[in-house]
C-alpha cells in the first residue's frame, strides 16, 4: 500500500493531536526546531473549555465564546469548535485520559468571561503538560519525530506545498517532501519583554508563511494575560486566571480591589479587561497584587503556581503575588478554513499559528486546548479523505556555494523593548509608526536562505513584529485586544472587516538593500 505522506512543522499538542490520529494510516513526520520540552503546551495551566456539565450547553460556550471575542468571530468556527468540542473531551475520556474529578464527577473550574464553570483541568493546574504527555506517549514510534530542526522555507511549485527546508542543529540544510504539509508553530510571545511563552516561540511559522505568500489574517490581535508573576523585575511564570476562578482578587498597593467598579464581572472579566486595568497601574509605577489568602490548600489545588512562587521567594503566608500583565497569544495567524486549509494547496495550519477566527477580537479562556482537540480532528479527516495525487517533483538547486546577506540586526532585548513600548496593550499611533520605521531599516524581507543561519530567529522575529505593527496601523479603532488611544471606541466600519496580509497584497514592502557577502558552505 502506498501511504499519503505528511510532515508537521510544530512540537506542541496540536501537533501531537493530529500525528495521534494520523499515524497508523499515514507516513507522519513531526520537525520540532527545539527538543520536545520547548513547547507552549505544557505550560498551559488552566485547563480546557467544554459544556459537558449537567447545567452547561455547547450554546453557552459559544454565546460566551462570541460575547468574550466582541462578537468578532467566526460564528461557524465557534459553533464547531464548541459543539465537536464536547465530543473530542469525551472521546479523549474514552481514551482514558482522566481529568480531576470527586467520587467520579468531574470538577468544572471557573475563568474569565464564561458565565458558568465548564473548565475541566487535571492535576490542579498541569491540564496542558498532562494532554501533551497523553498524546505523545500514544505515538510510541509510530511517527518519525525529529527535534532541533528548525523551518527556513516552504518549497512550492505549481502553486502547491511539496515539502519544507530546514536547518538542522549543525547549520545544514535539510528538504523533506510529502503530500500534505502541515505548519504548528505556534505564536509569538518572545516578541515582548515580559511573556507565559517559551523563549523558542518566535513567530517563525507566521514569517516563514508570509514570505511564501500565504495569507494571514488578524494579526493586531495579541492577547496579554493580566496575571504573569513579577518579583524585581524578574519573570516567574504565569499564575492561572483559575486562580481568581476560586475566589483571589487583584488588589493595589493600598490594598483597594482592582476590578471593582470597572465591569461587572469584577476579577473574572474579559482578559483584555482586566488586562488594561492591571497596566494602567503598571504604567503608573504601582503595583498590583493578586490576593489568594482566601484560596483553602493553595498548594494542592496549584502544584504549578506554588512551585513558582516557592522559586520567587514568596511569602505564602501572607498570600500576595506581585504581578504584570504579560503577551500570551497570538489570535490572528495564518488564514484558514474550518479544517485547517490555507490559501495554498496541501498546505495547513492548525494551532495557535492558524487563524480560523474562533477567537474574534479575545480569545475566551481555556478554549485554545480545545482548539488543539477540535481542528487537527478536522484536518486528520480531510487529509485521511484525500486522494493521492501525482506527486510533483521538486526544482532544488544543486549549487554548492551560498551566498549570505550580512547584517546588523538588533538584540533580542531591544526588538522586545520596542514591542512592548509601540504595539503592546495599549498603541498610539506616533508609536507604531516610530516602531514601523524602526523594523523597515533592517532588511526584514530578506528570504530566510540568505541569511546567516545564526540570524534567522531573530529575521523571523522582525518580520512577526513588522506585520503586527502593520496591522495595528491599519485598524483604526480599538476592539478587545487590540486598544488605540487615538480610536479608543469600536467602529461599525470594521465589525466585519479583518486584517489581511500577504506579500502579494503588500505589493511594495519597504526593504532595505544590504550589502552581500558570500561563503562558503
Ligand atoms: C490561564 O490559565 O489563565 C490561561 C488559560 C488560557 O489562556 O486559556
Amino acid at each position: 500500500m502506498d501511504y499519503q505522506t505528511v510532515i508537521i512543522i510544530g512540537g506542541g499538542l496540536s501537533a501531537m493531536v493530529l500525528a495521534d490520529q494520523l499515524a497508523t494510516t499515514h507516513q507522519v513526520t513531526v520537525l520540532m526546531k527545539a527538543d520536545i520540552s520547548e513547547n507552549n503546551s505544557i505550560l498551559a495551566q488552566g485547563g480546557i473549555a467544554a459544556a459537558l456539565s449537567p447545567t452547561d450547553c455547547w450554546q453557552d460556550h459559544m454565546a460566551d465564546t462570541l460575547q468574550a471575542g466582541y462578537y468578532f468571530a467566526n460564528e461557524d468556527a465557534v459553533k464547531v469548535l464548541t459543539k465537536e468540542g464536547v465530543s473530542a473531551v469525551c472521546d479523549l475520556i474514552k481514551k482514558g485520559f482522566q481529568f480531576d474529578s470527586t467520587n467520579g464527577a468531574l470538577i468544572f473550574g471557573q475563568e474569565g468571561a464564561h458565565h458558568k464553570r465548564r473548565i475541566l483541568h487535571v492535576g490542579g493546574d498541569q491540564t496542558g503538560h498532562r494532554l501533551f504527555s497523553f498524546f505523545y506517549n500514544r505515538l510510541e514510534g509510530s511517527v518519525q519525530l525529529k527535534q532541533e530542526h528548525k523551518l527556513i522555507d516552504l518549497v512550492i511549485e505549481q502553486s502547491r506545498c511539496i515539502g519544507v527546508r530546514c536547518q538542522t542543529a549543525n547549520d545544514e540544510d535539510e528538504y523533506f517532501f510529502a503530500d500534505h504539509i502541515v505548519l504548528a508553530t505556534g505564536g509569538c510571545g518572545s516578541l515582548y519583554q515580559l511573556t507565559s511563552n517559551n523563549p523558542t516561540i518566535t513567530g517563525d511559522g507566521l514569517a516563514i508563511a508570509y514570505r511564501a505568500g500565504v495569507e494571514l489574517m488578524d494579526l493586531e490581535f495579541i492577547q496579554f494575560h493580566p496575571t504573569m508573576l513579577v518579583k524585581d523585575g524578574r519573570n516567574y511564570g504565569l499564575i492561572s486566571e483559575a486562580v481568581r476562578g476560586e475566589g483571589a482578587r487583584l488588589l493595589d498597593e493600598e490594598g483597594t480591589l482592582l476590578m471593582e467598579g470597572i465591569h461587572p464581572l469584577k476579577d473574572l472579566a474579559p482578559r483584555d479587561i482586566v488586562a488594561r486595568t492591571v497596566y494602567d497601574h503598571y504604567l503608573a509605577n504601582k503595583q498590583v497584587y493578586l490576593d489568594i489568602s482566601m484560596i483553602e490548600r493553595f498548594d494542592v489545588k496549584f502544584p504549578t503556581i506554588n512551585k513558582l512562587c516557592q522559586k520567587a521567594k514568596i511569602d505564602m503566608q501572607e498570600g500576595a503575588l506581585p504581578i504584570a500583565p504579560g503577551a500570551h497569544f497570538m489570535i490572528g495567524g495564518i488564514k484558514t478554513d474550518l479544517v485547517g486549509r490555507t490559501s495554498i494547496d496541501r498546505l495547513y495550519a492548525i494551532g495557535e499559528v492558524a487563524c480560523n477566527g474562533i477567537h474574534g477580537a479575545n480569545r475566551l479562556a481555556s478554549n485554545s486546548l480545545l482548539e488543539a482537540l477540535v481542528f487537527p480532528n478536522r484536518l486528520a479527516s480531510v487529509i485521511s479523505e484525500s486522494t493521492l495525487t501525482k506527486r510533483i517533483d521538486p526544482v532544488i538547486s544543486t549549487t554548492n556555494s551560498v551566498t549570505y546577506q550580512s547584517i546588523d540586526l538588533p538584540s533580542l532585548n531591544t526588538l522586545q523593548k520596542q514591542m512592548t513600548t509601540y504595539a503592546g496593550i495599549v498603541r498610539d499611533p506616533f508609536g507604531l509608526l516610530t516602531l514601523k520605521d524602526w523594523l523597515e531599516s533592517y532588511p526584514i524581507h530578506c528570504p530566510l536562505d540568505q541569511i546567516q543561519p545564526k540570524q534567522r530567529e531573530r529575521a523571523n522575529q522582525l518580520l512577526s513584529a513588522w506585520l503586527i505593527v502593520t496591522s495595528a496601523l491599519r485598524r483604526t479603532e480599538s476592539r478587545g485586544a487590540h486598544w488605540r488611544v487615538d480610536y479608543p471606541n469600536h467602529s461599525k466600519d470594521w465589525d466585519f472587516v479583518h486584517t489581511l496580509r500577504s506579500k502579494y497584497r503588500d505589493k511594495h514592502p519597504h526593504n532595505k538593500t544590504c550589502a552581500m557577502t558570500s561563503r562558503n558552505k
